[in-house]
This record gives structure tokens, sequence and C-alpha cells, in this order.
């Protein structure tokens, strides 16, 4: 292919078509593909195996195993639990989130605490001029950190920046969208640059063994490159949440080769930057009403982590033809199954009311554990009795209506307990452990069994 003949490239996947369209046939999305000179081929006969390469090694002799593999850690306790407890050595990562929500000012302090701990780190921003971030570094006190600060965006710069001194241990590029390369011609922030940048930096990370962190902004709309294409380049992939008009912040993995992807961090946002939240708990049942019907207590647990969070629902007689259903934190279909086995195997009948369901605190829960808090919330608002302030709930329920064990009990009700519950109704195969726990286990072998006791 000549260098310079157009090509159009989808945004959203990254797809490649030969012509224009008004949708991806790969991927589905509108108005995504965008016309961009194609990259020029390498030239000819530097395969791998040209330039002697082409290397195989045993595997049993790589000293150490995966467990073992050596990791730079951050000093943050919540970054290091999501990160699978450091970040590895000659891995790439991307951390996405929506603008504004904090993920340079996670970096920043990550970056001053590996410095202080005497690893060279250089941090390089794209989206602000270096003053700027010694700025905001100086406002987090944390002017004094040795961070080496660049403000580039032609990755042949950045490269040619960290060879000219002794190697990084840690560089961040804030952020992936701002990055550029001469090897292509399409314009910054295209799905071809993006990518042709992120792979470059991908290769400097594995040659060197430098921690790479690529900041990735998500747009809403899909129309700017979003980071979607390198997310299947990188060895792992931190989103960081959270609504902008609240101040806690949510780090989750969503892939990760070299650990777990369940784990979460949470993070306060306060005028002294991001302050590590140790309990959770604590903070999302922070502001709970007493007497308020539609409420209840779920022990969830977010990867090794127990973390209780407060479930509302409001049921209330609808006015429409198709009553709503709405629902912030938890999924659609799993309400609509709750509702769906209340009605069939209860006699609870919502077909008339519109139901509203939230996980307070914004916060969104993902086990199947929930469904017996959802379940007790729905019927204590139906019913406008409150249920006890001192229980707690969880428990999977079937389409029989059975309330099926869930994982790890005894962590959940140890939190618990901990922060001074009493009660918790869950299945049946759990009550041990809620005694151990020093909680009153009311056991709840069906969701029939759960209704006949709230409405009683
Ligand atoms: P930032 O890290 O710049 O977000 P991102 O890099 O994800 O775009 O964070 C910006 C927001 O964080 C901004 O709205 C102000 C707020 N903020 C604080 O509340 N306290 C602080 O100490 C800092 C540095 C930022
Ligand atoms: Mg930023």
């Amino acid at each position: 292919m000549a260098r310079g003949r157009p090509v159009f490239v989808c945004q959203a996947c990254g797809a490649v078509h030969n012509r224009w369209s008004g949708k991806c046939d790969a991927c589905g999305a509108w108005n995504s593909i965008v016309e961009e000179a194609s990259s020029a081929p390498l030239p000819g006969g530097t395969s791998a195996r040209a330039l002697g390469r082409g290397r195989v090694v045993a595997l049993e002799s790589l000293s150490g195993s995966a467990d073992e593999a050596p990791r730079l850690v951050s000093g943050m306790a919540e970054l290091d639990r999501v990160t699978g407890g450091g970040f590895v050595f000659g891995s790439v990562l991307l951390l996405g989130g929506d603008p504004g929500i904090g993920k340079s000012t996670l970096l920043i302090q990550a970056s001053a605490m590996l410095a202080r701990s005497g690893h060279r780190v250089v941090y390089v921003s794209g989206e602000e001029a270096a003053a700027q971030v010694r700025l905001r570094a100086q406002r987090l006190g944390l002017g004094d950190a040795p961070v080496a600060l660049a403000a580039e965006t032609c990755v042949e710069d950045i490269l040619a920046t960290l060879k000219q001194s002794e190697p990084p241990r840690f560089v961040v590029i804030d952020s992936i969208q701002t990055l550029w390369t001469a090897q292509v011609e399409s314009a910054p922030g295209t799905v071809t640059q993006v990518r042709a940048s992120a792979q470059a930096m991908i290769r400097y990370a594995k040659t060197t063994g430098a921690c790479i962190v690529l900041v990735g902004h998500v747009t809403k709309d899909g129309q700017i490159a979003g980071p979607r294409v390198v997310e299947h380049m990188v060895d792992a992939v931190l989103s960081f949440e959270g609504d902008s008009g609240r101040d806690f912040r949510i780090l989750r993995a969503q892939k990760n080769r070299f650990g777990p992807t369940d784990e979460i961090g949470v993070f306060a946002m306060t005028g002294d930057g991001l302050e590590e939240v140790h309990n959770p708990s604590a903070l999302f049942l922070g502001d709970r009403e007493p007497d308020a019907p539609g409420t209840a207590v779920l022990a969830g647990l977010e990867g090794s982590r127990p973390l209780l969070v407060e479930i509302q629902a409001l049921v209330v007689p609808s006015t429409l033809g198709t009553p709503r259903r709405a629902v912030v934190g938890w999924e659609g279909s799993r309400l609509a199954m709750v509702l769906a086995v209340l009605e069939a195997r209860c006699g609870v009948r919502l077909g008339s009311h519109d139901v509203h369901l939230a996980v307070a605190g914004g916060l969104r829960v993902q086990e199947p554990a929930a469904d017996l808090a959802v379940a007790a919330a729905l019927v204590s608002s139906l019913l406008g009795s409150p249920l006890p302030l001192d229980a707690v709930f969880f428990g999977e329920i079937g389409l029989t209506g059975a309330v099926r064990p869930v994982a790890h009990p005894g962590p959940r009700l140890r939190e618990a307990a901990r922060l001074g519950f009493k009660r918790a109704a869950l299945p049946p195969a759990a009550a041990e452990a809620a005694e151990e726990a020093g909680l009153t286990a009311l056991s709840v072998p069906t969701l029939d069994a759960l209704v006949a006791r709230l409405a009683a």
C-alpha cells in the first residue's frame, strides 16, 4: 500500500474500511468512521527473523513465577490493592475515566510517593504545562518530591527524553489521546495515532522494564478515539469512577494480567487531593435515616473486601400505562427478575407500581448476593414499614424463589458486626457463620419466608 493513501478507520473499534460509510459494520457504531492517511509499511525485509530477533527461551529457565513478578509498590494501599500488589516492571497500565474525575491527581500523588522512596519517576503531561503540574503538586504538598516533569506530546521526543539519563522506573503519560508519532500521518487523537503511540510506549516498557501508566479519557459519544483500542494492547486496564457531584472515587480493575479484577480501591477527593478510604462501609452508610421504609443494608463483597451499602427502593402506584422501572447502581435485568419472582412466587403484585431502585452513595453493585437486600427494600417500601436498622441482608434469589448461598459469608458478617449490626437475614447455609461473627441469624430459605416475615 502506498504511503498516504487514505483509509477509513472506525474511531470506536479501530476497524479499517475501504470507503466511508455512516455505520461501522464491525461494531455497529454510527458516524464513527474517519478518513485517515495509512501508515507506511515497514521497509521490506525487516522482519523479526531478518533482524535475528526470533528467539525462544525455555519456560522453566525463567527465574521466579508469576506470583513473584517483581513489583513496584506505590505505598498507596488502595492503589496497590487494585493493581494486585504494585505495578509490575515492564508492564503498561491504562487508567481510564471521565475528564475531571481525578486521574492526574491520583497519578501525581503516586508519582510523588514513588519518587520519595527513591525511584526515578518521569511524569509526561501533554495536557498541562510542566509549570501547571508543578503548581498542582505544590498545592498537594508534594512540591519537594523529585519527580521529573516533561510537557511533550511527540512520542519520539518523549522516548528521547526518557533515554537522556538514568532509565526511569515509573513513567506516567497524561494522556494517551494527546500523543502523536511521526511514524503515522493521521492527526493526534485518531485511532491510528493512539494505537501507534501506545505501541511505541509498550515497546519501551518491555525493553527497559519500566512501569508505564497511560491515562485515557473516556468520552461518552466515542467520537474522539477512545482508549478502547488500547485496552487490548496493555497489561492492565483500571477505571477511575465516581460522579463529580460526590467526593468519593472508586478505582476498579477491568483487566489485569498480573492480578485480580474484582478488587476496588476507594478514595475521597478533598481540597488536599485524594485521600485513601480504608473503611469504605462507614462512608457508604454515613447518613442513614432511621424509620425510612424502603432501605436495606447489603452486606456485600467487592473482590476480597467486604463492603456494606444501603439499597434504596421506592415503590409507588403508577399513573403510566407501562410502569416505570428505574435503576441506579444495579442491573435492570436483575431487578426485573426479582420483581418477577416476588410476583410469581410470593404473590406480591407490583405490576401497577413504578419502581425506583438505587444503591446509595452512587456505588455500582454487581453481585447477585444483593438480590435479597433488593427484595427486602422493595417489600419494605411497598408496605411502608421500615426494616430494622440493625439488620443486614445478603443472598442470591433463584427463579424458584429459593434463597441460595453466596460466596464468603464470613467476611461480610464480620464487617457487619464490626459496624455495630446485630442481625443478618441470609441463606440458611450462612447461619452458622453469622453466629460465629456474633450476629443473630435470620435464616430465609425462600423469598416467600422473607415476605411473610416483613408482612407480619
Ligand atoms: P484531575 O486530576 O485534573 O482530573 P483528570 O485528570 O481525571 O481530568 O482532577 C480535577 C478535579 O479534581 C477538579 O475538578 C478539581 C478536583 N480537585 C480537588 O477537588 N482537590 C484537589 O486537591 C485537586 C488537585 C483537584
Ligand atoms: Mg488530567
